[in-house]
């Protein structure tokens, strides 16, 4: 029997924006994430802008990407940013201890992280090192970048070729203090957060100051570091990876999988929402009026490296399956979006679950590029409140919601609603109701392919790619979709 669904959408009841930075990114010292994906060096063969990729940096501007974390992870609690400034020749040469011990030449610093930033049209969140340096180097470093006077430091960016200063819009305060970033205990680390961010927010009394949040269901970080720190922070993170195996060792991998692993990658990215909520939950007590922002700044899927790839790189492929896992958890960072205000998929290029992939010369664009592309029109649009009963998707000991909503309207009044089906087998009709919609149009497009693991590589860059989808009628207020299994469709009605 077809699969059926309804869908209440209240379309005359809008709710919180949606915070553009639940797209951002994340661009971290590994692997080829910076170093090849993005910095090829001004003497490239490759096409470049000041030695920053201009194909993936073209590819990148059409997802509008509202800001970029950088450097780190685990490589900013051992990044001293006086390595990348300066001449490039002259720069010291460090060992990359967090990502396979390989050389870093720091050829890509401040000055190149920035130019960057302007070069994609984005915001700078820039995480600074407190497993490994001090309030000092902190505070020093945000006067560097951001300082209009005429100090010592503010001169010698000058000098180094940047005149006026930049805007950093957000600054992480360590990163994943419980773990690479220091093994802290909690306790240990709120007392650390007020440190650092008394000396950041003497440097730069703009900048936002995140704290270094819990470690997916670590409530007891949430709850201590808000008790103790909450009054002086401006957001704090979370950090949740879809793992298909559940575990560390022998995650699963990107591409060739069964069922199985399609459906426990699903299950383990839907416990995003328990997180969200309890994490949640917690602030709310310490933080009724949501002052302090909740930044998912990691997430997204971590397989088996690639084959035949250095496993210290975290070089995945991505696949239709990938595209889901996007779509599932964007629709639920809007759900919460009166809270979670930022989110920062892991990460841009080349490592994990990125938006593009780089081989050489080559680029290809990953079907989760796809997803970022098509919802790009809930970026600072109004969430919508919708009610959605959805028939379960089963397989082995699996049985979870086989589709998720998200509905949102923008300035110009036009409503967009992006509806993922998990069910790998099973098409479903969504009888949706529209109370208080005056559009008499709908268009929209799918992302979809044949095969589970459908994913584009350098020869057939374009096997996965969004196309007009014709599976949907209006009438009134009553909209009609029939969502092909295991597809994402983002919808526009005006
Ligand atoms: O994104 C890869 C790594 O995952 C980050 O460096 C770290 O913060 C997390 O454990």
């Amino acid at each position: 029997a077809a699969e059926r669904a309804t869908l209440s959408v209240r379309v005359d009841e809008p709710q919180w924006v949606i915070n553009r930075n639940i797209y951002g990114q994340f661009a971290e010292h590994l692997g080829h994430g910076i170093y090849g994906g993005l910095w090829v060096g001004e003497h490239s063969t490759i096409p470049n802008v000041r030695g920053i990729r201009k194909d993936v940096v073209a590819a990148l501007r059409q997802l509008q990407i509202p800001v970029l974390r950088w450097p780190g992870g685990c490589f900013a609690d051992e990044y001293h940013w006086r390595d990348g400034i300066g001449p490039r020749d002259q720069r010291p040469v460090r060992v990359n201890s967090n990502w396979g011990g390989v050389t870093e030449r720091n050829a890509f610093g401040t000055h190149e992280f920035m130019d960057l930033v302007e070069q994609l049209g984005t915001q700078a969140y820039v995480s600074v090192n407190v497993g490994s340096g001090t309030p000092q180097e902190a505070r020093d470093w945000i006067e560097y970048m951001t300082s209009d006077s005429q100090s010592t430091l503010a001169n010698e960016r000058r000098k180094n070729g940047r005149d006026r200063p930049w805007k950093v819009a957000y600054i992480g305060v360590g990163n994943e203090s419980w773990g690479c970033g220091g093994e802290m205990r909690p306790e240990y680390y709120a007392d650390l957060y007020r440190r650092y961010s008394s000396f950041i927010r003497l440097a730069d009394k703009h900048a936002k100051r995140y704290a270094s949040g819990a470690n997916s269901s670590n409530y007891d970080w949430t709850e201590v570091l808000m008790r103790e720190a909450g009054k002086l922070m401006d957001g704090i993170s979370l950090h949740y990876y879809s793992i298909p195996n559940g575990r560390w060792h022998g995650k699963g991998a990107a591409t060739g999988f069964g069922e199985d692993q399609w459906a426990s990658t699903l299950k383990n990215t839907l416990k995003m929402k328990t997180m969200l909520d309890r994490h949640i939950a917690i602030m709310d007590r310490y933080d009724p009026d949501k002052r302090v922002d909740f930044a998912v700044d990691e997430w997204g899927t971590w397989y088996d490296p690639e084959p035949g790839t250095n496993p210290a790189f975290l070089y995945q492929q991505n696949s239709l399956r990938d595209a889901i896992v996007a779509g599932v958890n964007l629709n639920l960072f809007q759900a919460h979006g009166d809270r979670v205000r930022m989110a920062n998929i892991a990460q841009m290029v080349n490592v994990l679950q990125a938006m593009v992939l780089t081989d050489g010369p080559k680029m290809l664009r990953t079907p989760t590029y796809w997803v970022f592309e098509m919802y790009k029109v809930h970026q600072d649009a109004h969430a919508l409140p919708i009610r959605l009963d959805t028939p379960d998707y089963h397989y082995g000991d699996v049985d979870i919601p086989a589709v998720s909503a998200s509905a949102s309207i923008d300035a110009q009044g036009r409503v967009h609603l992006s509806l993922v089906n998990l069910d790998p087998k099973r098409s479903i009709r969504i009888a949706t109701t529209l109370s208080g919609s005056h559009a008499t149009q709908v268009s929209g497009r799918v992302l979809t392919a044949p095969q589970m693991d459908a994913h584009n590589t350098f020869d057939a860059p374009d096997q996965v790619h969004p196309v007009a989808f014709d599976g949907a009628a209006l009438k009134g207020q009553s909209l009609s979709v029939q969502l092909p299994a295991k597809s994402v469709v983002v919808l526009e009605l005006r």
